[in-house]
């Protein structure tokens, strides 16, 4: 039995893999602030493989780590919304978090590092596909905390696996709808509309499922860096994508609102490091994810409705309400809060 430890694995990412590493008979120790909550693991919280401890990386305890096999390292601000909404606490999560994270994993000779990065490093670069050696222009908080924390983890890690996401959709037990696909079918099934700001604009969208298992994957093989983008799309292209599988689900097609506001975050990544070197490549599609999330709308409307679902506004609204650090997780088998 493989023993991991998840940072962030409260998270919506996080609950995904999590499960499957559960599903994998891996045994699990999540670190996580829960600043979104604990929903996302709420039907395995009892299970014998997992324990959870509610605290900050930036904090990290020697005993979280012992006889840990692979750390999975999620734990940070996740978007730029967050990152410009404090870049403070940004930076501090996710580059002095992380070198935290990375410093005390090679002192208790964990031999795996995999690293949470993203796509965002390559800022605006959109007139060819990006590898790994690529850097963009940037200036934004997240994208400048996020290869901040990949230096962390190289200078920790000669063996370090730094995964470079595309923006991730789908089916979550915690759910985000802040990230494009989901933003774009709520706003269609709740206004008949698509909101699309810059329709040129290059990104790469890849299934949460896909990410869970690349990190699977990544556990066993890889070093260094690789680009895991799914597909690159044009924004107005998945607008398109959306408004049609909405249409196809048998739900009137919503319009598409071209605004035509210049966004400099455009990048195009290429995933050919992954094709040449993984046996396992992503395999899941946004009408999957759709046809899923579809399901569940249809089910309980109000699930579109959570509030801790947009990250910023659920933090902004935890600042006003003076919460600093989320109450305790309560279900059996728990630590306690900064204990390990
Ligand atoms: N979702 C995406 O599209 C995407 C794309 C590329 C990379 N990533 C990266 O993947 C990781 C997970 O993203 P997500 O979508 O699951 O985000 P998320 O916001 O849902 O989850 C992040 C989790 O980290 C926890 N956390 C934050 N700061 C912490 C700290 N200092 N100590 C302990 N826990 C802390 C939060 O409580 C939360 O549960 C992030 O590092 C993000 O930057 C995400």
């Amino acid at each position: 039995m493989r023993t991991a430890l998840v940072t962030g694995g409260a998270g919506y990412v996080g609950s995904v893999l999590v499960r499957l590493l559960l599903e994998q008979a891996w045994e699990v120790l999540v670190v996580d602030l829960g600043l979104f909550g604990w929903h996302g693991l709420e039907d395995v919280l009892d299970h014998p493989n997992l324990r959870v401890v509610a605290a900050d990386v930036c904090h990290s305890k020697a005993s979280w780590f012992d006889k840990v096999d692979v750390v999975f390292h999620l734990a940070g601000y996740s978007n730029d919304p967050m990152a410009a909404a404090d870049p403070q606490r940004n930076y501090q999560y996710n580059a002095a978090g992380t070198a935290m994270v990375a410093q005390m994993t090679r002192e208790a000779g964990v031999p795996r590092f995999i690293l949470a990065s993203s796509c965002s490093v390559y800022g605006y670069s959109p007139h060819r596909e990006s590898t790994e050696v690529d850097i963009g222009r940037l200036n934004f908080p997240y994208a400048v905390s996020k290869l901040m924390a990949e230096e962390a983890a190289r200078c920790w890690h000669d063996s370090a696996v730094i995964l470079r996401f595309g923006t991730i959709y789908g089916y979550s037990p915690r759910m985000r709808f802040d990230l494009a696909v989901q933003a774009m079918m709520k706003s269609a099934l709740k206004t008949g509309e698509i909101i699309v700001r810059d329709a040129e604009r290059w990104r790469p969208f890849l299934h949460v499922t896909d990410a869970a298992y690349a990190y699977e994957y990544a556990s066993r093989y890889g070093r260094g860096i690789y680009n895991i983008p799914g597909r690159n799309y044009q924004i107005g292209e998945l607008a398109e994508c959306v408004a049609s599988t909405i249409k196809r689900y048998g739900l009137p097609r919503p319009s598409i609102v071209n605004l035509s506001e210049y966004d400099p975050r455009n990048y195009r990544v290429s995933d050919e490091r992954m094709r040449k070197e993984w046996s396992w490549l992503p395999k899941l599609t946004v009408e999957e994810a759709m046809w899923e999330m579809l399901n569940r709308a249809q089910r309980d409307s109000s699930w579109l409705d959570d509030p801790r679902s947009i990250n910023v506004t659920w933090l902004e609204r935890r600042d006003e309400l003076g919460v600093r650090t989320e109450e305790k997780p309560s279900p059996p088998g728990l630590g306690p809060a900064g204990a390990s």
